[in-house]
């Protein structure tokens, strides 16, 4: 059998709004992608993820699609999407494009009609309710971006669900029309010639029609919907439908976006056999530093749950599914800022986080400006954030009485405009991603922190991503050798060996400022062996350099 091309791929995510600009509006558009192909081709990358570029009041950039069949203007328009495709596919560069299905924006047309009256044809797109006899929200779910999960409408004396803002109100699965319609827009796209998809809070789609009340903590307005929509139900029906009548037959990748789901889910989402998912995003390595369960009450890593984490995803998907590596994205904060070090460390931390990622077992997905090492910012004034979950949480937090300076700090290391700031081309003005105003300001340090810069220096971030990169097409032991946590009790190193029948690599990476002993078995069997690639000059076999990641072949006899 051969092997699945998604398999050797290593995926760009960009993020389109923050890209490029070649308009002067402050927005990033498909022209401007186009613009940098040969810069990603350079990387070495061989799929681009695009965040939604479709139709949209952009109430959450994009990820509130107005229109499926239409480019958003502010991007530019079909010719330009059929440019990127033909000139992305001319370089060797793969499309995969963001599926938003468990909600549309309020202003699709499927909504306008189903709002507008109880027996609309349309009604049963979505999920409308009665209030409880007091006349409250049909349950007491909270919203992911905060208030209740559901919008009373005055006319027709029914609650709509929205999982997220109020004007993204989720799709009623249950409804076959609604889904055969989804069916035909995704394969409208597949015909086009895209390469697949990244489904958004793919996992979401199933509710429980029982719609109980979810648990309340003490301290919190809202119950936790979660256990009824999260893997809910009929949710692996769906996907097996979906797999049917669009992909089958397709050679195609797709990822699904999953917060909630386990490794043992994911076996199921992704093992071929059961026709769902080629791999899927899990969030469980990104919730370690939060307390609760909310992800704005922050708690230091504890680094040995990090490894633990991976060992289990690591370990649990070998030789059934398939794993994403990740440590970035539009939702999360940068990783050279949250696990690494933003200081005097920046690069040599970025360089090893990366190669503690890159050498796992699955497919490695880079966000922009993770290759030049970009950082988190910090605005003083929460006027600059844009991003609605941010804005809303605020107005939460507050009424529930966290203090200005604590809700600032939790924004800071988690916020999701941190990963939204423009893209660092150079260090002109606006670091060279925009003519006119960006729409959301440029992160200071970008005189120092560019692409170009990157590109003329040999040892920069970019090259290191460069050479990972090309190190998982030509040594099969990283797509497939086994998994083995190394030095499980350190609370500073991540070591990990891979292995198959020719041969072990071992992974070693430090996450501290200090040097780290490592354990003797290791040292012995490294001393021989050089360095398949290293973000350290200056070995000491023994131990550890702060920041240090290495990874080392030996060959069996
Ligand atoms: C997950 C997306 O990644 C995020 O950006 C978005 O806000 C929500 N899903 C809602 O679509």
């Amino acid at each position: 059998m051969t092997t699945a091309w998604w398999k050797k791929s290593t995926v760009y995510q960009i993020y389109p709004k923050s890209f490029n600009d070649t308009t002067g509006n402050g927005v990033g558009d498909i022209p401007g992608i186009i613009e940098k192909l040969d810069y990603l081709k350079k990387l070495g990358i061989d799929v681009i993820w695009l965040s939604p570029v479709y139709d949209s009041p952009q109430e959450d950039n994009g990820y509130d699609i107005r229109n499926y069949r239409m480019i958003d203007e502010l991007f530019g328009s079909m010719e330009d999407m059929d440019r990127l495709l033909a000139e992305a596919h001319s370089r060797d560069l793969k499309i995969v494009m963001d599926l938003v299905v468990n909600h549309t924006s309020d202003e699709h047309p499927w909504f306008v009609e189903s709002k507008s009256s109880k027996d609309n044809p349309y009604r049963d797109y979505y999920i409308w309710k009665d209030g409880k006899a007091d006349g409250g929200p049909p349950t007491n779910w909270g919203s992911i971006f905060s208030g209740s999960a559901w919008k009373y409408d005055e006319q027709t004396d029914q609650y709509y669900l929205h999982l997220f803002a109020e004007k993204q109100p989720d799709l009623n699965w249950e409804n076959p029309k609604m889904r055969k319609d989804v069916y035909n827009m995704m394969n409208f796209w597949l015909d086009k010639g895209i390469d697949g998809f990244r489904m958004d809070v793919i996992n979401f789609i199933s509710k429980d029609q029982a719609y109980p009340d979810g648990e309340m903590k003490s301290g919190e307005k809202y119950g936790n919907p979660g256990p009824y929509f999260v893997n809910g139900p009929r949710i692996h029906e769906f996907l097996q439908e979906m797999h049917g009548e669009v992909l089958s037959g397709r050679d195609v990748m797709t990822v699904g976006e999953m917060p909630g789901a386990e490794p043992e889910d994911a076996k199921v989402y992704t093992d071929p056999d059961n026709q769902e998912l080629d791999m899927i995003f899990t969030f469980e390595h990104m919730s370690l530093d939060e307390e609760g369960g909310d992800k704005w009450n922050i708690k230091p890593l504890d680094l040995r749950d990090l490894k633990e984490n991976f060992e289990k995803w690591q370990t649990s998907l070998h030789g059934t599914g398939w794993n994403s590596l990740y440590w970035n994205n539009h939702d999360q904060p940068r990783i050279v800022s949250r696990f690494g070090d933003d200081g005097a460390y920046r690069e040599k931390s970025a360089k090893m986080l990366a190669t503690c990622l890159h050498m796992m077992q699955g497919t490695p997905y880079i966000y922009q400006g993770e290759e030049i090492g970009m950082t988190n910012v910090h605005f003083e004034d929460l006027n600059d954030y844009q991003d609605i979950e941010t804005l809303n949480m605020y107005k939460e937090k507050s009424e529930l009485g966290w203090s200005h300076e604590r809700i600032m700090e939790a924004i800071y290391t988690k916020g999701r405009d941190n990963a939204r700031t423009p893209m660092q081309w150079d260090g002109s003005k606006n670091s060279g991603f925009t003519g006119g105003t960006p729409w959301l300001p440029v992160n200071d340090n970008y005189k120092s922190i560019n692409a170009e810069s990157a590109l003329q220096n040999k040892d920069s971030i970019f090259y290191y991503y460069q050479k990972l990169i090309s190190l998982r097409k030509g040594w099969d032991i990283i797509t497939s050798g086994s998994f083995k946590l190394l030095m499980r009790e350190s609370l500073n190193v991540f070591a990990y060996q891979r292995e198959n029948s020719e041969g072990i690599l071992v992974v070693l990476c430090n996450f501290s400022n200090e040097e780290q002993r490592l354990e003797e078995e290791i040292t012995t069997n490294i001393k021989n062996a050089s360095p398949l690639i290293s973000n350290e000059n200056n070995f000491k076999y023994r131990e550890l350099q702060p920041f240090e990641g290495s990874v080392y072949y030996i060959h069996k006899e």
